[in-house]
């Protein structure tokens, strides 16, 4: 993929517009598409994101969904969202509806865009996605994990005094409830991360806690988490764009487990290019497994 992708973006919400916010910082992408069933939701973002073109070479502008469905990428965020104490997997039977009414729309599609579901529970909806679109699988993933590593890293660094982006470890499995973190792989230059005694005497259930409630407490102070996703979401479609085969943690078929969940995948131009078989703990593998049980039988009502 070239410079000059065209990225759109369906759901104009809170989620939509902060991450056209990103990618228009970013200026990797000639053009974005703001694409929303409440017209007057995209007019108002995109007026107020045409304030900010100044700062960017990138264009903003509404479509329609049959020309997201020519783009080399589509972000999709739109859906409900959770409110104060409700789980993402809750979400599922409003925004099964909605996926489906947005990739019925945007059909034909292009036969080698990226999909790239955001929506909650994203791990539910990049299958139902999958089986949709009728696109190759490696070309319809999700955000997964990603957010919730980047958490894990942020509180890693401040423990350890070492740059996020030194500390290799990951949250895996659901966005959800029953993620884990991997705790058994993770290192900072090449030395496993239990052997730091800072994060030995660390309550590693506490924090696999925080992390994994962070966006409740978000929600229970401001309504809705949208700053993070969009960080995440602007950088993978750098990685698209800029075909850099980056490792990220990203919702997709994992067939030892026969669900979508996040594995750490390599991200490039033709979308996810590999899985890296990571070699986890017989306890995490076994968490893993419970938890796509759990995602496989709500999956199955569905497709
Ligand atoms: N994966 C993640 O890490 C992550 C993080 C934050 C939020 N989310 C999810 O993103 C989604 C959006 O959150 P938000 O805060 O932007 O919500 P929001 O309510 O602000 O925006 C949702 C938008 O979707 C639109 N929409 C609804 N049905 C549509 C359809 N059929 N076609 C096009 N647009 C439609 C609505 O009009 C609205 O503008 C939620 O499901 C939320 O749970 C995911």
């Amino acid at each position: 993929m070239v410079n000059g992708s065209r990225v759109a973006i369906i759901g104009a919400g809170s989620v939509g517009a902060s991450i056209a916010f990103a990618l228009l910082l970013q200026k990797i992408s000639s053009e974005i598409l703001l694409v929303d069933i409440v017209a007057e939701t995209v007019e108002g973002q995109v007026l107020d994101l045409s304030d900010a073109n100044f700062i960017s070479s990138t264009q903003v502008r509404s479509g329609s969904f049959q020309e997201a469905g020519q783009c080399d990428i589509v972000v999709i965020t739109a859906g409900a969202k959770q409110k104060s104490g409700e789980s993402r997997v809750e979400l599922i039977e409003r925004n099964y509806k909605i996926l489906d009414y947005v990739i019925g729309s945007m059909k034909p599609l292009n036969p080698n865009i990226i999909l790239l579901i955001v929506a909650n529970p994203v791990d539910i909806l990049t299958r139902i996605a999958q089986k949709l679109s009728g696109l190759p699988e490696n070309q319809v993933f999700g955000s997964g994990t990603f957010l919730d590593s980047a958490r894990l890293r942020l509180k890693l660094a401040s423990v350890l005094g070492i740059a996020e982006n030194a500390i290799h470890s990951y949250v895996l499995g659901e966005h959800g409830d029953s993620q884990i973190i991997a705790w058994s792989f993770a290192h900072v230059g090449g030395k496993r991360l239990l052997d730091f005694p800072e994060v030995q005497n660390l309550d590693k259930e506490a924090v696999a806690k925080e992390i994994a409630s962070k966006a409740y407490k978000i929600i229970e102070l401001k309504g809705a988490t949208y700053f993070g996703i969009a960080g995440c979401v602007s950088t993978l479609v750098q990685c698209i764009v800029l075909n850099q085969k980056h490792v990220r943690p990203l919702s997709t078929y994992i067939k030892e487990y026969d669900c979508v969940f996040s594995m750490p995948v390599v991200l490039g131009s033709q979308g996810i290019e590999k899985v890296i078989d990571v070699s986890l703990s017989e306890e995490e593998k076994n968490k893993l497994r419970c938890s796509a049980s759990t995602l496989k039988s709500i999956c199955a009502k569905y497709i």
